[in-house]
């Protein structure tokens, strides 16, 4: 079985927690697709040449998930031949057998424009800041709340406007606004669009 479920959104909406609870509840393989944009921030030297030569084993480098790491990747990510050259591993990856979850900016755009599920998932940039607080530590986080809501922006800001493949929901795209659900309620309401297009 062929099958791609495309999960969009800006940072800290949600997306990475929904694309794991959905990849395992129905037994798909997932992959985070800003792990690729991560690592290549976080090799340094010429990002083109990094991504063609971008290996598996990159993406679980230490301290990719940190927000330095996050603002490195959308700098690289802003860089037309950065992204040409990670199409094709997103590409086969959404079409290995047993079906596939992608989480990323444009997985429902560009990557998979016929994914049999597309899902974009956002929150109020408030929420999602404050989320990010939390889980740095809240009152004993390295950086006041306020901070950590510039970045966020800064990140947003970045990404919806840069020339190749800005973040946009796809036409066909579910939107789902996380900024008042629970998390259950979330995975839940996402696990329902996958179960009606497996039918
Ligand atoms: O999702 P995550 O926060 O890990 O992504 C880090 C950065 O990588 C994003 O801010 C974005 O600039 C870039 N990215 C992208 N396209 C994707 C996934 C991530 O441009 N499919």
């Amino acid at each position: 079985m062929i099958f791609t479920v495309a999960i969009d959104g800006p940072a800290a909406a949600g997306k990475g927690t929904i694309s794991r609870a959905v990849a395992e509840r129905f037994g798909l393989a997932h992959l985070d697709t800003g792990l690729l944009y991560r690592a290549v921030g976080a090799m340094g030297g010429d990002p083109v040449a990094a991504a063609r030569a971008l290996c598996p084993a990159d993406l679980d480098r230490e301290g990719l998930r940190s927000l330095e790491a996050g603002q490195a990747a959308s700098r690289v990510a802003a860089i037309p031949e950065v992204r040409k050259a990670l199409v094709a591993f997103q590409r086969d990856f959404a079409r290995r057998e047993g079906g596939a979850v992608l989480d990323g900016r444009d997985i429902g755009t560009v990557i998979c424009p016929g994914a049999d599920v597309k899902l974009f998932v956002t929150a109020s940039a408030e929420v999602r800041a404050r989320r990010r607080w939390l889980e740095l530590g809240g009152e004993d986080a390295p950086k006041p709340y306020d901070a950590v809501l510039a970045e966020v922006q800064e990140r947003d800001e970045r990404d919806m406007n840069r020339a190749d493949a800005p973040l946009r929901p796809a036409a066909d795209a579910h939107l789902l606004d996380t900024s008042e659900l629970s998390v259950e309620d979330a995975v839940r309401a996402a696990c329902a669009e996958v179960a009606r297009a497996l039918g």
